[in-house]
């Protein structure tokens, strides 16, 4: 189950996505402890401390969740110091996940956070934040400009995440790529809308948000099966990823290694979704007579 993503080396090829654990430390301790875990990615830090939005702000929609949390974190200078407190005991890669609204913020933070990470993770999809996110990673010279600064200020490995809400979304993965992207990870949330039909208004407090879950595997095979014929850098697939089956489905599209988020709070923020899929996973290698994950990734290009 032993696999790399640009230089990092991961025991399993399995990733808590960003965001699902919340930005707390001891959690992400505890998380690397689990041996199904391959790698941890922190919760999107910011320039500067973000309170997020009001409640409600997740709503469970049975095959999904909606969620405008918007993107609430101490600023990257605490969140340095909350991370520099669990680093040397954690077991995976820990990858920063940054959300930085142009390329000098980002220089800063990666500059400043370079100690504690082993990669980092550029947020520029996430669909409900003013300014930052999607509102930057749709336009193709920003996110040139901010992944060449994130770049130029460490050495270690850079994915950046991008969103399904954009048609471009190969000419902004290139324009990452040429920028010195390292890997792509495809794809944050969904933008979408609930509303509340006693209330007669929307549910969420932010009005718009961003649909993760079951709802959007689909996409994300898509996304990733796409992006796969088009860049030559590994790909790390996310969305609605809650059994092997679905972590297989990415592999087979493209995915070097998969993220799991939703499926986390959907089992009651239980970490046995980890063991199950790896088990599976192990079991279908088997099965098939494979001797290594490795060999599945691309496969469903060669039908
Ligand atoms: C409550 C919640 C918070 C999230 N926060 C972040 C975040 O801070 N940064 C980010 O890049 N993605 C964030 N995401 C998106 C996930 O990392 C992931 O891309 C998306 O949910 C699709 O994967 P999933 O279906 O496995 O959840 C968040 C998702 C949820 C549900």
């Amino acid at each position: 189950m032993k696999m790399e993503v640009a230089s990092l080396v991961l025991r399993s090829p399995l990733i808590v996505a960003s965001g699902v654990l919340g930005s707390s430390g001891s959690l992400i301790k505890n998380v690397s402890e689990n041996p199904s875990v391959g790698a941890v990615v922190t919760k999107t830090v910011t320039y500067k401390p973000r309170n997020g939005y009001e409640n409600p702000t997740v709503v469970d929609l049975g095959y999904g969740f909606l969620n405008a949390m918007g993107l609430p974190n101490p600023g990257y200078l605490d969140y340095k110091v909350e991370l520099a407190s669990i680093k040397r005991d954690l077991e995976v890669p820990l990858i920063v996940s940054i959300g930085p609204s142009n390329g000098e913020e980002a220089g800063k933070m990666v500059e400043a956070l370079n100690s504690v990470a082993d990669g980092f993770e550029v947020n520029v999809s996430c669909p409900h934040a003013k300014n930052l996110g999607l509102e930057v990673g749709s336009d193709v010279q920003t996110v040139r400009k901010i992944v060449k600064a994130v770049r130029e200020s460490t050495g270690k490995p850079v994915l950046v995440k991008i969103s399904p809400n954009v048609t471009d979304f190969v000419d902004v993965a290139r324009s990452a790529v040429d920028a010195g992207a390292d890997a792509i990870t495809a794809i944050n949330t969904v933008r979408g809308m609930a509303i509340d039909v006693n209330a007669m208004k929307p549910v969420l407090s932010n009005l718009y948000g961003g649909l993760s879950g079951k709802a959007i595997h689909p996409v994300a095979v898509r996304i990733v099966y796409e992006l796969y014929e088009k860049l030559e850098v590994p790909i790390v697939g996310c969305g609605g990823v809650y059994d092997w089956k679905d972590a297989v489905e990415l592999m087979l599209a493209g995915a070097t290694a998969v993220q799991i988020g939703s499926a986390i709070a959907y089992r009651k923020m239980s970490l046995n979704v980890f063991n199950e899929i790896e088990k599976g996973i192990i079991e279908y290698l088997t099965t098939k007579g494979f001797s290594s994950i490795r060999e599945l990734v691309g496969l469903a290009h060669n039908s």
